[in-house]
């Protein structure tokens, strides 16, 4: 199949690698030029994990391009993916701007039937609107698809290639078959496609990444109680999570979720809500409490330098909002560091990937240590931010040289209660004990 996409973001350039990797020709448009320019030397312009190893392939064999061109991009394409962006707007809807504006010029440019995709996460009623926009100067006949994407960061190919499922919002037999052929490598173990109208994909998106937020966010409420209570989170963890109806995955406490979807979606859900005359009491407490989760360490860490945090070095491990990703939107790492500052605390920071990112948001209001003893060297106390597989299985021979004192203030509940008893750690975790 001949394909285009349009949006060369995180969505964009996974559909477009993956799609070009079963065997399509797919050809991704966006309007930066240097992203473009930098795609097409061969190189990615965003960190996941192997991504690198098909893109190569898919490039070298011709069978994914890249042009800030539309007309040149879509030319001859059977399926057309809007994969653009769709920020909050100022009230907290999601800003279709981008969308709506290459929707507008889709329409005089179509020279046969297509089927536009959107794979943004968009709210309920897009498709509709992106419909009458081609419509107003479409020549040829068209459909519009909504076809909602699941991935998530740090494992997106994997993601994309055998999705649980594959949500597609349509009412066109005929474009009904044309999604079925594009999906069908991807879905050969089983896994279904679930058709349905536009306004139930659009709002399944939605539903899937907020009831998401609410799981965690409900897991980090039971870990405050239980930290009150006595109790322990990670044995509340298994005991319901074996629970087929609860299910194991997404069951842990923490400082909060962050990333680029949850906060936004349940912020944009709750906004639709808001339109419709809803009062979505749920969602509005998730946002709520995840705010206050991501700095929850901060009165520990307080309370353990008696109030005075002046002139204490503070290291933190892990910066990004989640492992295996640069993407610092919405991290909490980011939410301490404001914190850690305004009560006079120095910040060393140290994260695998992300201290780029970092470095062009915070500047050189924090140290960059170069490994993560290197960022502990001196301080008087680790938080830690982020669970990086290699903050796992420290050498606490080499930690204990390097830190003032023997503190960790853990907001991933890395390590067990008793070995840090026995090492001699003052270990504040999530939901454990002390
Ligand atoms: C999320 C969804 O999981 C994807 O299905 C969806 O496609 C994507 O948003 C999107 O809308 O594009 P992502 O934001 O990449 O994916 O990251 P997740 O792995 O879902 O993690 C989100 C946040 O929840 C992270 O901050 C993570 O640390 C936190 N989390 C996750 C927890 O605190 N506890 C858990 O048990 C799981």
């Amino acid at each position: 199949m001949k394909i285009a996409v349009v949006g060369t973001g995180y969505v964009g350039l996974v559909t477009g690698t993956c799609f070009a990797e079963t065997g399509n020709q797919v050809t991704c448009v966006d309007i930066d030029e240097r992203k473009v320019e930098k795609l097409r030397k061969g190189k990615l312009t965003i960190y996941e994990p192997g991504l690198d190893v098909i893109f190569d392939r898919n490039t070298k064999e011709g069978r994914l391009k890249f042009t800030t061109n539309l007309a040149e991009g879509i030319k001859d394409a059977q399926v057309i993916f809007l994969a653009l962006p769709t920020p909050p707007g100022e009230d907290g809807s999601a800003d279709l701007k981008y969308i709506l504006g290459v929707a507008n010029d889709l329409g005089p440019l179509l020279e046969n039937y297509a089927v536009i995709i959107d794979k943004s996460t968009v709210p309920v009623g897009t498709a509709e609107k992106v419909r009458e926009r081609v419509a107003k100067n479409a020549k040829v006949e068209f459909d519009v698809v909504s076809n909602p994407e699941f991935l998530r960061e740090g494992v997106a190919v994997e993601d994309f290639m055998k999705p649980d499922r594959v949500v597609i919002g349509t009412t066109s037999e005929k474009a009904k078959k044309v999604m079925e052929k594009l999906y069908a490598p991807l879905v050969r173990q089983g896994n279904p496609i679930i058709f349905m109208d536009e306004r139930s994909a659009e709002m399944t998106k939605y539903a899937a990444n907020a009831f998401l937020a609410m799981k965690i966010t409900f897991m980090n409420e039971i870990a405050n109680l239980c930290e009150k209570a006595g109790a322990n989170v990670d044995d509340i963890r298994r005991g319901i999570g074996t629970d087929s109806r609860i299910g194991k995955r997404f069951l842990f406490a923490g400082i909060g979720y962050g990333g680029s979807c949850f906060p936004k979606d349940v912020q944009a859900l709750e906004k639709t809500a808001n339109e419709f005359d809803y009062d979505f009491k749920i969602l509005k407490s998730v946002m709520k409490v995840n705010e206050k989760q991501k700095t929850k360490m901060m009165p520990h860490v307080k309370a353990y330098f008696d109030g005075d945090l002046k002139g204490k070095t503070i290291a933190l491990w892990g910066l990004a909002f989640k492992p295996h990703t640069d993407d610092i939107r919405e991290a909490p790492a980011l939410y301490n560091i404001k914190e850690l500052r305004k009560a006079g605390a120095k910040v060393v920071v140290y994260d695998p990937e992300a201290m780029e990112n970092v470095r062009g948001v915070v500047g050189k209001k924090v140290k960059y240590a170069k490994s993560p003893y290197e960022a502990i060297e001196g301080a008087d106390a680790l938080m830690i931010m982020t669970e990086w597989p290699e903050f796992r299985t420290p050498d606490f021979d080499k930690m204990e040289a390097a830190l003032k004192n023997k503190v960790i203030f853990d907001g991933r509940n890395l390590y067990e209660l008793k070995d840090m008893r026995d090492l001699g750690y003052t270990y504040f975790s999530v939901g454990r004990d002390t």
